[in-house]
């Protein structure tokens, strides 16, 4: 952005935010004043997980010049931060946590008076800078420290490819604050450019343009190579990410293509051959792609979700490589983030359900346009049947408010508030609005919707208002009869949600009764069962079954054996529930192997329930695999397995 456009922009946010709406009618086809409405909220939400104060001084672009040091972990350099400031600005307040902050100048190395104040263990400290009159540029000379969680480090061992380090960033939610000194606001949308120095034999990546694919020498380091990266569109700090390693890459699509540890790579590009098919059915869904590439990149095992969506570049868990390309709705899912997300981003961690319920949602539509609806059917079913687990726990654990799509997070971290919710019931409030309105309205919305907001940050109330303007037509009474405020600020789940159903999940749950009326594994009807009927079946086995049929189970279909991680968890967990022993050394193996935090923390949860042996085998096991997890995971085994 040219200081010149910076300045517009930020005197339309003033505007917005004093005048409100009538301001400033942009294009022809908005007329009432409402339309406008949806920003000027937005301007005047404060985000309870940063210090920024943006109406004041805020962040625009970041430049980062870095130099990654495998040997003390740390990356070191400095961070060139463009201001957008209000007339008599004195200051610019950062967001840190964990970061060594050596010096901060001016463009011109002028050096800046700076304070880290007091903070908290989760949000970290604020860093105030005094601004000279009209300063536009500061330079942030620091260093990345141990404390940081957004970065992981891995040694050669802990990689596919066991010879080379490994690093990567994970920002969301509040984590970028780590390595980067910014306003860690998703709200406070910024452009990057980067240059990144890195031993000679590694490659890095980020989610951006990737301007030097082969590196570039660094004069008078032979020993090392500089790779340059440009992020032209603004993007919430929380997806700014990183990765180091030997990497490969192969193309799939003209648009779209993999990158992995080259020990991985094959697997990989084997596995991802429908992304650019996917790729076309969103854009046909809800208009076209905005950033270029999509590629995927696949992450060594201790990644700690299955994707995120950092933009043009998705970062996945190994997990899903199953060989048959079976859990690649996950692809679908980080992929309709490049919309639901990353054009349009929650604007505080408390709208978290803006980016996640539109997702799922979006990736059922995408599953059902690439494969086939009884496919979509089966995941939406399976999506539900956790929902509702996960709101009897909520529930039972005194944590009912985060059964609400729009909880309170002062004070919380916004990672505590992290479940199938603003999955789930996000996605179940689109689907109710789907079924009252038909498709053809809804994507009619929702494709408007990302225009509408492209490249900008949304609250539900924001969001609310732009639904009564461009869906409800302002009819209060349709408002009340489908419910809307409830489903967006109230507790569990409202009365008007329409379950999923599907034919095929239907026919296991015939399986899963015969089984347990004594019929033999090898006699049941199962043949061609795809992953989630699978899933499926081993999720509804009861809690009773003798070893003589868990082993029958296993001996028939191997699922000890089981390539595809969703099915060897939900084995796995049956195994643990009925203290089958000949899987346990499956259990061990599948949770040292990867630190995927979806399937760790339900295991050892499962272990421990099992007093004596299974809470022993917890804390031998945990002992051997912490060291292999990611802070992530490691933060919540932690309050698990003690
Ligand atoms: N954006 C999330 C991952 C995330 C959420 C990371 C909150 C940190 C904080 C990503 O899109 C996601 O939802 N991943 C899921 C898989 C998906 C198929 C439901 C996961 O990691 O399990
Ligand atoms: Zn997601």
């Amino acid at each position: 952005m040219t200081a010149k456009a910076a300045k517009a922009l930020f005197a339309s946010l003033a505007v917005v935010m004093t005048l409100g709406a009538t301001a400033i009618l942009t294009s022809c086809d908005r007329k009432a004043p409402e339309d406008n409405a949806p920003m000027a909220i937005v301007a005047k939400t404060v985000d309870p997980h940063s210090y920024a104060r943006p109406q004041e001084a805020r962040v625009s672009h970041v430049d980062l010049d870095l130099t990654a040091d495998f040997q003390t972990k740390t990356l070191a350099g400095t961070a060139t931060l463009t201001l957008i400031t209000e007339a008599n600005a004195k200051q610019v307040i950062l967001d840190t946590r964990a970061l060594d902050i050596e010096a901060v100048t001016d463009a011109s190395g002028s050096p800046l008076k700076f304070t880290l104040g007091k903070g908290n263990a989760m949000m970290g400290k604020p860093l105030t800078i005094e601004l000279p009159q009209g300063a536009q540029k500061i330079v942030v000379k620091y260093k990345t420290t141990k404390d940081g969680t957004a970065l992981q480090w891995l040694s050669p061992e802990q990689t596919a490819g066991k010879k080379l380090p490994f690093l990567f960033s994970q920002g969301e939610e509040i984590h970028t604050r780590t390595w980067i000194p910014t306003q860690d606001s998703p709200a406070i949308r910024q452009t990057y450019t980067a240059r990144i120095v890195v031993p000679r034999d590694l490659m890095a990546v980020m989610s951006a343009e990737r301007l030097t694919p082969e590196g570039e020498k660094v004069q008078g380091h032979a020993n090392q190579r500089a790779y340059r990266f440009d992020m032209k569109e603004p993007v919430a700090p929380y997806l700014i990410a990183i990765a180091v390693g030997d990497l490969g890459f192969a193309p799939e699509g003209s648009r779209t293509g993999v990158y992995a540890e080259k020990a991985t790579l094959a697997a990989a590009k084997a596995e991802f051959t429908d992304m650019q098919a996917m790729l076309e059915a969103a854009e046909k869904l809800y208009g076209p792609y905005r950033w270029g590439r999509y590629d995927v990149l696949v992450l060594p095992p201790s990644f700690p979700f299955g994707g995120m969506e950092n933009p043009t570049l998705t970062f996945a868990t190994p997990t899903i490589l199953a060989g048959d390309k079976s859990l690649v709705s996950l692809i679908a899912h980080e992929l309709a983030h490049s919309w639901s997300g990353n054009l349009v981003t929650n604007a505080t961690w408390e709208d978290f359900w803006l980016n996640e319920g539109f997702t799922v949602y979006f990736e059922g539509r995408i599953m059902e346009e690439v494969y086939d609806k009884d496919r979509a059917d089966m995941l939406r079913v399976l999506g539900w049947q956790d929902l509702q687990a996960t709101l009897k726990d909520l529930n039972d654990s005194g944590k009912s408010d985060f059964t609400r799509l729009h909880p309170d997070l002062r004070n919380i971290d916004p990672d505590d508030y992290f479940s199938d919710v603003p999955y789930e019931k996000g996605a179940a409030f689109l689907r109710m609005l789907e079924a009252h309105f038909g498709r053809k309205k809804l994507d009619a919305y929702l494709k408007g919707y990302f225009q509408r907001f492209a490249f900008q940050s949304m609250t539900t109330d924001a969001f609310l208002v732009d639904l009564r303007t461009h869906l409800l037509h302002n009819d209060s009474d349709l408002e009340k009869q489908l419910k809307i405020r409830q489903w967006l600020y109230d507790k569990g789940m409202p009365d008007n949600a329409i379950p999923p159903t599907s034919e095929a999940l239907n026919e296991v749950s015939a399986q899963v009764a015969a089984f347990m009326e004594g019929a033999s594994a090898k006699s049941l009807s199962v043949q061609g069962y795809s992953s989630p009927q699978w899933q499926y079946f081993l999720t509804h086995l009861p809690d009773n079954l003798s070893p003589d049929q868990m082993a029958d189970l296993d001996a028939v279909y191997g699922f000890s054996k089981s390539h595809n991680s969703e099915i060897l968890f939900a084995w796995l967990q049956q195994a643990i529930k009925h203290q089958y022993q000949p899987a346990l050394p499956a259990v061990r193996e599948f949770l040292v192997s990867q630190g995927r935090r979806k399937y760790v923390v339900p295991l050892y949860k499962s272990l421990m329930a099992q007093p004596g042996w299974g809470v022993d085998m917890a804390k031998s096991v945990y002992a051997e695999a912490r060291p292999g997890y990611h802070d992530v995971t490691r933060g919540t085994v932690d309050d698990i397995v003690k």
